[in-house]
């Protein structure tokens, strides 16, 4: 049996299209192993050794992982929910009541999506408090700090945006109170709360914008941000030293 599985194996890691996909031999030295994780797209991001401390639990608590795993879930329960929630003042509230009360599983997706938001962001909270107590944004990591704060900005943005989109009167009142804030920032505050809500009053042109920047521009922002600030852990040597 073992002897059909070496020669199975064999024939497989030594076919031309196998070859073409995985470039490196079978990971059996130690050289073999580090090529196998930089010629693979999925595996460079990991380090070829870790310090055994960096990986305590208790450490890091794994809040900024958490914080990347509460991101992709909200993108896997928010795609499905774009088939169903349209962009309209008239009819994005019935959509969400539809979601709740007709589609199968619906309450359960919108549910999940809501929850892993609102997680997101005490995660990320306690993600950058983790880094702050534990001195971590020191050098060489300052950089990553600034990545950082940006992130915080995209994921509050995104809670942001994503609240009004069920045009309730909560919703809407939170928005109308949101943006009048944004217009009292000195100089450009008008001027911001007028392209932010495409007019002078919380109405459609306030809830496409939202709507695209909550399913589009920042979600995209917010990939980009991350891919830099997970190239960044990996170029400042890892994650932080314990003290
Ligand atoms: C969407 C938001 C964020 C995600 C997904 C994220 C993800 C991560 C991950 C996975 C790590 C590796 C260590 C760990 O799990 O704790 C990390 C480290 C780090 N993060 Fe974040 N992060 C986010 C937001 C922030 C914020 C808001 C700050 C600070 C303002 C920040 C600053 C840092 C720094 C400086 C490190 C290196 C820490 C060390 O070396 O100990 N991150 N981040």
């Amino acid at each position: 049996m073992t002897e059909i599985i070496r020669l199975l194996s064999r024939f497989i890691t030594g076919n031309r299209v196998w070859k073409s996909v995985f470039r490196a031999e079978s990971p059996v030295t130690e050289r073999g192993q580090s090529e196998s994780i930089f010629h693979n797209v999925w595996l460079h991001i990991y380090p070829v050794k870790v310090r055994k401390d960096a990986l305590r639990f208790t450490y890091t608590f794994c809040l900024g992982g958490v914080s990347f795993l509460l991101f992709l879930l909200l993108i896997i329960t928010g795609v499905p929910l774009m088939f169903y929630y349209v962009p309209s003042v008239e009819q994005a509230y019935g959509s969400m009541k539809d979601l709740e009360f007709v589609v199968s599983y619906g309450l359960l997706l919108r549910n999940m999506h809501r929850w892993a938001a609102h997680a997101m962001v005490i995660t990320v909270f306690l993600h950058m408090a983790r880094v702050f107590y534990t001195g971590s944004y020191k050098s060489p990591r300052e950089f990553n700090w600034v990545v950082g704060v940006f992130l915080l900005a995209l994921t509050l943005g995104l809670s942001f945006t994503g609240y009004l989109l069920p045009w309730d009167q909560l919703a809407f009142w939170a928005i109308t109170v949101g943006t009048s804030i944004a217009s009292y920032v000195p100089w450009l505050g008008p001027s911001f709360k007028y392209v932010l809500i495409g007019g002078n009053e919380v109405g459609q042109g306030a809830l496409l914008r939202f709507y695209v920047l909550h399913t589009v521009v920042l979600p995209l922002a917010a990939v980009l941000m991350m891919a830099a600030h997970f190239w960044r852990i990996r170029k400042d040597g890892g994650i932080s030293k314990p003290l």
